[in-house]
């Protein structure tokens, strides 16, 4: 009896140890592909309003409305270990205080290689404002293309596809129309 579970405890502790061995080979032979994804980020305008939210109503908050022209090819990054992408556009600044502020404006979830050609003119997804409540004093913001690859096994992975060439200004308030 003893020597029979025995075995089969062997048996499983052999065919776990294979499996951690195989896990971690994917895991690592998908590292050895270093593919950057190749594209371009602009930035066709960007439009500051004052907006009184509902929930804040005593505080006046700045919004910012950006129209983003992105054009970025990731299926380089799509391999037997890809099991998606997320890819996302962040503005980014040094605030005054000296902080650096990042904000994730528009996101995409990218599953499959035939969608991986990304073009998208549009428009912030997600309310983009201030710490301070005004981006009167904010510098001028680089926007960047970052992607964030999820593999079957392994750890998730960071990158950058794209990014503007020149910091854009935030302009002056608009009144809400
Ligand atoms: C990005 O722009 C450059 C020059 O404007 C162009 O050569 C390149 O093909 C563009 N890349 C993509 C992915 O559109
Ligand atoms: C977006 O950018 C691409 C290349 O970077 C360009 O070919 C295309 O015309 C642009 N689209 C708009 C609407 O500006
Ligand atoms: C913010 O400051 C850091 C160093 O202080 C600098 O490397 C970075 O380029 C700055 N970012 C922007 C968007 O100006």
């Amino acid at each position: 009896m003893h020597s029979i579970f025995a075995r089969i405890n062997n048996t499983s502790a052999l065919l776990s140890s294979c499996m951690m061995a195989l896990l971690a080979a994917i895991a690592l032979s998908s590292l050895v592909f270093t593919a950057k994804p190749q594209g371009n980020v602009s930035i066709a305008s960007v439009q500051v309003y004052s907006g009184n939210t509902r929930r804040y109503a005593t505080k006046r908050q700045d919004l910012a409305f950006v129209d983003f022209n992105i054009t970025a090819d990731f299926t380089p990054l799509f391999n037997w270990n890809t099991k998606q992408i997320f890819i996302y556009l962040q503005a980014e600044y040094n605030s005054t205080l000296g902080v650096k502020n990042e904000a994730v404006i528009w996101d995409r979830i990218v599953r499959r290689k035939e969608e991986a050609h990304v073009n998208v003119v549009g428009k912030n997804k997600y309310n983009f404002r201030d710490l301070s409540a005004s981006f009167k004093t904010a510098p001028p913001a680089s926007y960047s293309l970052q992607y964030n690859i999820m593999p079957y096994v392994g750890a998730l992975t960071w990158g950058e596809a794209a990014r503007t060439s020149e910091p854009v200004a935030f302009p002056p308030r608009k009144a809400r129309v």
